[in-house]
């Protein structure tokens, strides 16, 4: 299978997961399942539970295994843009091309779909204690690696700079810590815990926490670029909000080019991580030129 054939794949696997892994829409109460499945089913790359299975492929287990777990930090993902888009936060009102689940639901069951999808998340890692063929310490190791990357040291910390940068002129460096924490924190975090549940080895897990540092990094830079470059249709989110909100973004502290010029860095070193893998690093390499000139 190609690049392109492999993501469809474990697209349509994850995809079908995570139908599966949330409550139906039936299940009472009604209006918040139909919440939670709104804000996780529609659309997405499903980027970050790609790379939950490529950790548990390189570490050497059937990338079928860690689909509870790829779904749980899926779940995490979306919460987050939730919460994201809340008036209170970006108050954004297209998401994946549709209304924002605040637009649809309303505030309240918005702040709760998040909530529940944040603990339905941690059930499904749960869950994975269940399997016999995961070595118990390994799934407890990744699950705790997923709260720290989702906490207040991780993800949230990151989007609690982000506001506080809000209207304010920041440097370089926080700039980038807070980009490493929003969004390179769970990245980090998805494809650690994959390879740390399938036993891979110091080494390994060494190089794919490298990789995922720069990668995750590149890929907030380029949102950021998308945000002022990208066709709403594409992205299916609605473009100049940073400008709109005052963001500090890597364009509005560096300038258009420039920012290019640093995800083009990033995703270089970030390559240069994988040496270790030779030829079974070929997927990892190939996701991250992916990330330079992606259009959503
Ligand atoms: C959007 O993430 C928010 C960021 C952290 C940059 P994605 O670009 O992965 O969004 P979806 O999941 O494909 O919608
Ligand atoms: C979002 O960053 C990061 C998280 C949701 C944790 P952004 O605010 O830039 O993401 P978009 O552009 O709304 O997807
Ligand atoms: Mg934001
Ligand atoms: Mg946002
Ligand atoms: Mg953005």
């Amino acid at each position: 299978m190609n690049f392109q054939q492999e993501m469809k794949a474990r697209k349509k696997m994850v995809e079908s997961a995570l139908d599966i892994m949330l409550p139906g829409s039936e299940v009472e109460p009604v209006s918040i399942h139909q919440a939670m499945r709104y804000a996780v089913l529609n659309g997405g790359k499903r980027l970050r539970p790609i790379l939950v299975m490529e950790g548990a492929r390189l570490g050497g287990k059937d990338m079928e295994k860690v689909l509870p777990l790829a779904c749980a930090v899926e779940l995490i993902h979306c919460f987050s843009l939730v919460h994201d888009d809340l008036p209170a936060m970006d108050d954004d009102d297209l998401r994946r091309g549709k209304p924002t689940c605040h637009k649809v639901f309303g505030e309240a069951m918005a702040i709760l779909a998040g909530d529940a999808l944040l603990v339905r998340a941690f059930e499904l890692s749960a869950n994975m204690l269940q399997d016999s063929s995961l070595p118990t310490e390994n799934v407890l190791w990744a699950w705790n690696e997923l709260a720290t990357a989702t906490g207040s040291r991780g993800m949230i910390a990151g989007q609690v700079i982000d506001l506080e940068s809000e209207n304010k002129s920041v440097d370089g460096d926080t700039l980038r810590v807070m980009h490493q924490k929003k969004t390179g924190a769970l990245i980090k975090a998805a494809l650690k815990s994959g390879a740390i549940v399938s036993g891979a080895d110091e080494e390994q897990l060494q190089a794919l926490e490298e990789f995922a540092g720069h990668f995750g990094l590149a890929f907030q830079i380029t949102d950021d670029i998308l945000d002022v470059e990208g066709d709403e249709r594409i992205t299916g989110k609605k473009s100049g909000s940073d400008a709109a909100g005052n963001k500090a973004t890597y364009v509005s502290v560096f300038g258009l080019s420039r920012a290019n010029q640093m995800a083009e860095e990033c995703i270089e070193q970030a390559i240069r991580s994988l040496d270790i893998f030779g030829e079974e690093g070929w997927f990892l390499k190939e996701l991250a030129r992916s990330v330079l000139g992606r259009r959503s």
